[in-house]
């Protein structure tokens, strides 16, 4: 598809001619309505108008619209009928509805069929991004585009625990322009290790490791080439329960290890595109009130428990307060910024001397 954009009409219009073969044969930039009213009265055919709310038109609209204007986007002028030889009006604005060029924002939330997923994606929707929702259950996916219809919904269903299922997420993540990845999709199969069954394992290595590893590679160049985006990993508290004492939790042994993969991962990857434009965050919940206990068999309907509202709440925050390692509800974040001064203390303080309390007394 071409758009036969150019030249600015406002920069010359009677010079202006739409390409010979394009899709979309005509497209007017300016600020004026009246100017735009004859303009596209006195051509047969233009089939696009475009309004632009900008202080000035010219090259700098022109500038804009040649980035905005892909045949991605054009695909989202439904009031475009360039076979119908007459104009149409499509009035830009800085809204993201169906019927208007994209200018919104778009997210990817996997996991979105329930609990934290299903939160990112309505509060998202509730702020105008349009967005892609993952998970396996087909009519929970149709449900939530259905109730979402003031945004564009792209339901994918896929198992992130197969091969098969990331690479399809990773092809939208990478074809797609995401602002934004919520990599959320999750299981924790809590059990000892010697008990857990092999592909139990593998399912939550795959959901919990793999697939944001993959997906976050995936979008992450497009991000770095736009110059912003950014990237969510929903972890837990569990990451940082190594140190308990046996009693006081679940056996977790992978499951926790998977979320700290996900914290080093997010702070590493931060650090590896500062200057981008481009951030990372890993937020890290204690208990949730989601489906995520009950679907394994677990009844924490008397523990305390936040909301997946809350949650959402504080990543979005904590994003905009540029933090990295979101706890939602961890009061004193000087407790984490302890964590992270002791870890490096210790990562700085290895040597590639034998430490003393190893050699033979
Ligand atoms: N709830 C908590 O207390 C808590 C605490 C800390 C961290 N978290 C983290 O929060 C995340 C979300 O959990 P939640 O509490 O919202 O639980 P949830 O209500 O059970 O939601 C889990 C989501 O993950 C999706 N999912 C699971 N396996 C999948 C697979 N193989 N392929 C694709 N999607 C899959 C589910 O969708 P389908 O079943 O439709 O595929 C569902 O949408 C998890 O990653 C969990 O580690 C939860």
């Amino acid at each position: 598809m071409t758009t036969g954009l150019t030249e600015s009409p406002t920069a010359g219009w009677p010079g202006w001619e739409p390409a010979a073969a394009c899709d979309v044969v005509g497209l007017c930039v300016t600020t004026d309505e009246d100017v735009l009213n004859q303009v596209t009265g006195g051509l047969r055919k233009v089939a696009v108008r475009l309004v632009l709310k900008l202080g000035s038109a010219g090259s700098t609209a022109l500038n804009l619209l040649n980035t905005m204007v892909t045949p991605d986007n054009v695909a989202h002028l439904s009031g475009a009928d360039p076979a119908a030889g007459a104009a149409q009006p499509v009035t830009y604005s800085n809204d993201n509805r169906k019927g208007t060029l994209r200018m919104s924002k778009l997210a990817l939330v996997t996991g979105a069929t329930s609990g934290i997923g299903k939160a990112f994606a309505e509060r998202l929707a509730g702020d105008g991004y349009d967005l892609v929702v993952v998970g396996r259950r087909q009519e929970r996916l149709a449900e939530f585009a259905a109730a979402h219809p003031q945004v564009e919904v792209r339901t994918v269903a896929a198992d992130l625990s197969t091969d098969a299922g990331i690479d399809a997420v990773a092809q939208v993540c990478s074809g797609e322009p995401l602002d934004l990845l919520v990599n959320n999709a999750g299981v924790a199969h809590y059990m000892p290790l010697a008990e857990l069954p092999a592909e139990k394992a593998r399912e939550l290595v795959n959901v919990k490791v793999l697939a944001p590893t993959l997906l976050a590679r995936a979008a992450v160049g497009g991000m770095v080439e736009r110059g912003r985006g950014a990237i969510v990993n929903v972890a837990g508290m569990i990451a940082f329960s190594g140190p308990a004492p046996h009693s006081q939790m679940p056996r977790r042994a992978v499951y926790a290890g998977t979320l700290a993969h996900l914290v080093a991962l997010s702070q590493t990857l931060s650090a590896e595109l500062e200057g981008t434009g481009v951030r990372v965050q890993v937020v890290c919940p204690g208990v949730v009130a989601t489906e995520f206990h009950e679907r394994q068999g677990l009844d924490l309907s008397a523990v305390p428990r936040m909301s997946a509202g809350d949650l959402v709440t504080a990543a979005l925050r904590g994003l905009e307060l540029g933090e990295v390692v979101c706890a939602p509800g961890v009061e004193d974040a000087s407790l984490l910024d302890a964590v992270f001064r002791a870890d490096l203390a210790a990562f700085a303080g290895q040597s590639p001397e034998l430490a003393t309390r190893y050699r033979a007394g």
